[in-house]
């Protein structure tokens, strides 16, 4: 009897925040130069990677989402002065919370893109993508109302 396996390939759901004066230009500055990332990357314009509640990413995953990364302005560069290293700490502390809630740790990365960084911000989403599609669906904190077809 031959074996039925099934060829369902998986493909992540990803957002990412980009914060309006670097990240969200180095996207653009990616997209202008014909460099590529996958489109399954949802982009999300914030004005400063600080924008970010640290509840909005547990929405995201609460709303089906399999990665999410956070992209600002290196340290130091940060349009409003401060703003990225209050999100460097919050994250941090994310993290844990996150570890402690079951979230593998890879599925949540905060990254400094400069609005230059075309090529790193296609790099970074390439590689994010990558890791998310090896380490499968999030099958934590998602509010099984938002799931389709189950
Ligand atoms: Fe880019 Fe603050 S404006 S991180």
């Amino acid at each position: 009897m031959q074996e039925v396996t099934e060829n369902k390939e998986f493909t992540p759901n990803i957002v990412a925040f980009c914060c309006n004066w670097c990240s969200y230009a180095g996207a653009d500055l990616a997209g202008s130069s014909r460099m590529t990332y996958p489109a399954n990357v949802k982009i999300i314009r914030v004005p400063c990677s600080c924008r970010v509640n640290p509840t909005f990413i547990l929405k995201a995953y609460q709303q089906g989402a399999d990665g999410v990364i956070i992209c600002g302005c290196h340290p130091g560069d940060c349009h409003y002065v401060t703003g990225n290293y209050y999100t460097r700490r919050r994250i941090a502390l994310l993290f844990s919370m996150l570890n402690y809630m079951g979230i593998e740790k890879e599925r949540t990365r905060l990254e400094w893109v400069s609005a230059a960084e075309g090529q790193k911000f296609s790099a970074v989403m390439n590689d994010f993508v990558k890791t998310i599609t090896e380490l499968g669906e999030n099958k934590r904190l998602t509010d099984l109302r938002v799931k389709e077809g189950e």
